[in-house]
C-alpha cells in the first residue's frame, strides 16, 4: 500500500556524503521525492543514482549570497513547495580559542548557523500556508557540551539548535515540526579528517585516532550515518515530537 508520505518533497543539504547521503537514501526510500544539495555534481549525482525514488541534484555553495533562495526556487519550479526540509551541510575546524582567527569563527558561523537559518526562513512561509512541514537540522553532541579546541563548531552547533527552538515554539500550532538530530562522532569523511588532524597534531597512529573517537561513545564506537538518518525519519514520521535535539551519541550526553 502506498504510505501517506509517497509524494512528499524533501530537500537534504549537504547530501553529497556522509551522514547527508544516508538522509537522502532514508527518505527516498520511504518514497518521498528528494532533492540533494551540495557542491560535488559527481559526489550528488552518485547519491542520486543511489537512491530509491525521483531525485533533483542541485549543486551549490549553500553558503553563497542567493544560494538558499535558489535551491528553493529550483525545487518549486520541479516538483512544488518544500515539505520536508533536512539542513546537514556543515563542517568543523578544530584550533584553540585564542588561535582562531576571525575568518575561521565567520566560516563556521556561515555554514552550520546562517545556512539553516535561511533554509528555515524560506521553508517556513509555504509550511505555514500547507499547514504541514518538517524541519530537521543536523546539529551535534556539541550543540548540548563543549569541548576542548572546537569553539567555533561548538559556538555554531549552540546557535543553529536554539533557532531549532525558537522556531518550533513559534509554529507550535501550525503543523509544522522543527527538531535537531545531535549526532555523537560518526563513520563519515567529517571524522576521517577529525581523524587525520589528531594524527597530524599528536603522532599518534590512525587506529589509536579512531580509536580515541570511538571511546567518546559509552557503546564504544562510532555512529553509523544511518542510525542519524533513522532518527531523521523519526522526526519527520511523529507530528508530537518538536523543538527537540535527538541525541545520537551512543549514550554520551544524558538529557
Ligand atoms: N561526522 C561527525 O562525527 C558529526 C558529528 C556530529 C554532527 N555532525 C554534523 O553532521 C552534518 C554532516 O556531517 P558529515 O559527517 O556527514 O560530514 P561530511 O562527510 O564532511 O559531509 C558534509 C556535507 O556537507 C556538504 N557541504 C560542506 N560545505 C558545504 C558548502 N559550503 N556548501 C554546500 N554543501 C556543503 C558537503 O558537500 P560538498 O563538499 O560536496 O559541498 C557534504 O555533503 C554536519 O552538519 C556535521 O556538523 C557530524
Amino acid at each position: 500500500m502506498a504510505s501517506a508520505s509517497e509524494s512528499r518533497i524533501a530537500l537534504v543539504t549537504g547530501a553529497s556524503r556522509g551522514i547527508g547521503r544516508a538522509i537522502a537514501r532514508q527518505l527516498s526510500g520511504q518514497g518521498l521525492r528528494v532533492a540533494v544539495t551540495g557542491r560535488s555534481q559527481d559526489d550528488l549525482a552518485e547519491v542520486a543514482s543511489s537512491c530509491d525514488g525521483p531525485t533533483l541534484t542541485l549543486p551549490a555553495d549553500i553558503t553563497d549570497g542567493n544560494a538558499v533562495d535558489n535551491l528553493f526556487a529550483e525545487v518549486e519550479g520541479a516538483w512544488g513547495p518544500v515539505e520536508v526540509l533536512v539542513a546537514n551541510a556543515g563542517a568543523g575546524y578544530s584550533a584553540r580559542v585564542d588561535k582562531t582567527t576571525d575568518a575561521d569563527w565567520q566560516r563556521m558561523l556561515d555554514l552550520n548557523l546562517t545556512a539553516p537559518f535561511r533554509c528555515l526562513r524560506r521553508a517556513i512561509p509555504r509550511m505555514r500556508v500547507s499547514g504541514y512541514g518538517r524541519i530537521v537540522v543536523v546539529a551535534s553532541v556539541a550543540a548540548r557540551i563543549g569541548e576542548p579546541y572546537i569553539a567555533a563548531y561548538t559556538a555554531s552547533k549552540h546557535g543553529v539548535l536554539g533557532l531549532v527552538r525558537s522556531a518550533a515554539a513559534e509554529l507550535a500550532a501550525t503543523g509544522v515540526t522543527v527538531n535537531a538530530v545531535c549526532p555523537g562522532y560518526a563513520d563519515t569523511p567529517m571524522t576521517a579528517s577529525t581523524i587525520d588532524g589528531i594524527v597530524a597534531a599528536t603522532g599518534r597512529t590512525v587506529e589509536q585516532a579512531r580509536q580515541a573517537l570511538e571511546r567518546k561513545q559509552p557503546i564504544g564506537r562510532l555512529i553509523a550515518p544511518e542510525e542519524v538518518a533513522a532518527a531523521v525519519w523519526f522526526c519527520v514520521e511523529n507530528g508530537a515530537v518538536s523543538g527537540q535535539g535527538l541525541n545520537i551519541d551512543g549514550g554520551a550526553v544524558q538529557s
